[in-house]
């Protein structure tokens, strides 16, 4: 049987980004959900930004979601066990496709009503260090009148571009190369929850 981290590292290979269904288990799901409850309800989520001093107003016109990063010094058992999974990951990825992780950056991120993310590449010049880029779902139930899909365009031989739509389901893992694919959030007609990070050379 293929295992997860298997199926991850060939469809990387073969393909330069993968899905994988039932990455975590309902439980973790429900448990990251609360604790992402618990952060917002504690004011620490902010305003994305977007890498530059560019004003509030004009990075929400690019993108909507609202972030608070996890500390790998949390005591909270919910996100120790996803760092320790993503960490398994990161040396199942080192091993089998050479990757040269050395670090990681992941933060809890929420999309309300109505936001999205523009097209963008999540590795450019000035954020070197990010190799792949990691989101996991924590929405049960999303429907695809729900929109919010991660879009993903795949540049093809000839020149033209297909794109992948993916929905955010509770559980799904995307992977894919930081500084190889477009992407972009579209539309969210419900809130939309996730784990987003990066593995980093550094
Ligand atoms: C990002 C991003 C995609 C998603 O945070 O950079 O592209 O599906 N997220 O949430
Ligand atoms: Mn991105």
């Amino acid at each position: 049987m293929t295992t997860p981290f298997e199926q991850l590292a060939t469809d990387l290979t073969d393909q330069g980004y993968a899905v994988y269904d039932h990455f975590l288990t309902p439980d973790q799901v429900q448990l990251l959900r609360q604790r992402l409850s618990q952060r917002y309800s504690e004011g620490d989520f902010k305003q994305a930004g977007i890498g530059s001093a560019t004003e509030q107003q004009v990075a929400q016109q690019i993108r909507g979601d609202q972030i608070v990063w996890l500390d790998d010094a949390t005591p909270d058992p919910a996100e120790q066990l996803f760092l320790e999974q993503v960490s398994a990951l990161s040396q199942y990825l080192n091993r089998r496709c050479f990757l040269g992780i050395r670090g990681r950056e992941f933060h809890f991120a929420k999309y309300p009503v109505g936001t999205f993310y523009k097209r963008h590449l999540d590795a450019f010049q000035r954020k070197k260090g990010r190799i792949l880029s990691v989101i996991c779902y924590l929405n049960e139930d999303w429907q695809p009148n729900d929109g919010g899909e991660l879009a993903i365009y795949l540049p093809q031989a000839d020149g033209s571009e297909t794109t992948l739509r993916i929905l955010p389901i509770a559980g799904r893992v995307v992977c894919f190369e930081s500084d190889k694919l477009e992407h972009e959030v579209l539309p969210t007609q419900r809130e939309r929850l996730s784990v987003t990070g990066w593995l980093l050379d550094r």
